[in-house]
């Protein structure tokens, strides 16, 4: 039998939600990563320590017996976020903030209206070596729903990194070969996670043949040669990029509705859709770095302990799973067959 075994792995950008889905999704995540990056958009949005600390606690609570799965907490930057936010949050243990534009994506109604004005919290940030996670799209209306990450980049993203040279900024979720190529020619203190739909589907994959809302998500899939130009940087094992599923649940009824939301609850699937990618890719060799070195030599933190191990051994993605509410929740990739499957101690 085929095996890999890598060293134990972390999502560098995840969404557990709370109350009763957490019992879902903690043990989704925690079965094979030993820390998350927790996105903080909840309702209301996790905006300073206390609040994070308060969901970080629910979520150990959520844990299966014996498992140390550690989440890394974030706060949700609004215009109303002070520097004395930004210090208290660095006490406490929280590692980064997360710059939603308003209105954006999911429950991101709160967040930043105005980026500029945000300086002088992206200066403290930088003081005290807080990383700054940003969701890299504009919302203007009159632009273009597949252009907004390239605008965001040439309005935004530029004058960023180089306004604050020594802020560690993490371009989530990248989607274009615009961001994979800006990404490269940046400098050392810019990075950016991927998640296993961008790289597995390109936007043909949401329209063609039907709407398909359990593969909608933002930013959106776009065209086959962005896609294409994400595959490539993780062939290159470029420690610019790694591992973050953007794993982001939402109930079947929500997915499957006349204005859908946008998420793919990849948990359970999440590395070993990863596999599939490098083994397609003929990289199986760079998967370790992508989804264990890379991230946490980018923020600053220690790499894991132990390893995990996954089987090629094929299997199914249920149409299926029941949240624990007794709705029904479609996973990402259902019905779809993968080659690897993690092996369970
Ligand atoms: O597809 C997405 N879903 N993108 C995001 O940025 C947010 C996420 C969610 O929270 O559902
Ligand atoms: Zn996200």
């Amino acid at each position: 039998m085929k095996t890999l075994t890598i060293q134990t792995p972390d999502d560098w950008h995840l969404h557990l939600r709370d109350g009763d889905m957490l019992p879902e999704t903690v043990p989704a995540t925690a079965r094979c990563f030993k820390r998350a990056i927790v996105m903080p958009n909840l309702v209301p949005p996790v905006t300073n320590a206390e609040m994070a600390m308060a969901y970080r606690q629910r979520i150990l609570d959520a844990r299966p017996e014996g498992n140390s799965f550690d989440p890394l907490m974030t706060l949700f930057l609004t215009n109303n976020t002070s520097e004395q936010d930004i210090i208290e949050a660095k006490a406490a243990g929280i590692v980064a903030a997360k710059m939603y534009p308003a209105g954006a994506t999911t429950n991101s109604s709160a967040a930043v209206k105005q980026l500029e004005a945000m300086y002088p919290v992206f200066e403290v940030m930088q003081e005290q070596g807080m990383l700054l996670l940003v969701h890299g799209e504009v919302t203007d209306h009159h632009i273009d729903i597949f252009d907004r990450e390239k605008e965001f980049i040439d309005q935004k993203m530029v004058h960023i990194v180089k306004n604050f040279p020594n802020l560690k900024v993490v371009f989530e979720h990248i989607t274009t070969a615009d961001a994979a190529q800006f990404v490269q020619e940046a400098g050392d203190n810019i990075a950016a996670t991927i998640t296993p739909q961008h790289l597995l589907l390109n936007r043909n994959d949401l329209l063609v043949g039907g709407v398909r809302p359990h593969n909608f998500c933002l930013p959106v899939l776009k065209r086959n040669t962005h896609q294409e130009a994400l595959r490539k940087v993780v062939q290159s094992g470029s420690p610019k990029f790694f591992l973050g599923t953007d794993s982001a649940p939402h109930a079947k009824e929500a997915k499957e509705n006349a204005c859908g939301c946008a998420g793919c609850y990849s948990a359970w699937s999440a590395i070993e859709l990863y596999a599939h990618v490098f083994e397609e890719l003929d990289a199986l060799d760079k998967l370790e770095g992508f989804a264990s070195h890379y991230g946490p030599d980018f923020y600053g933190l220690e790499r894991n302990e132990g390893t995990i191990t996954l089987v090629r051994e094929d299997w199914t993605i249920p149409d299926e799973i029941t949240l624990p509410n007794d709705k029904p929740i479609v996973p990402f990739f259902a019905g779809h067959t993968v080659h690897w499957k993690l092996q369970q101690s």
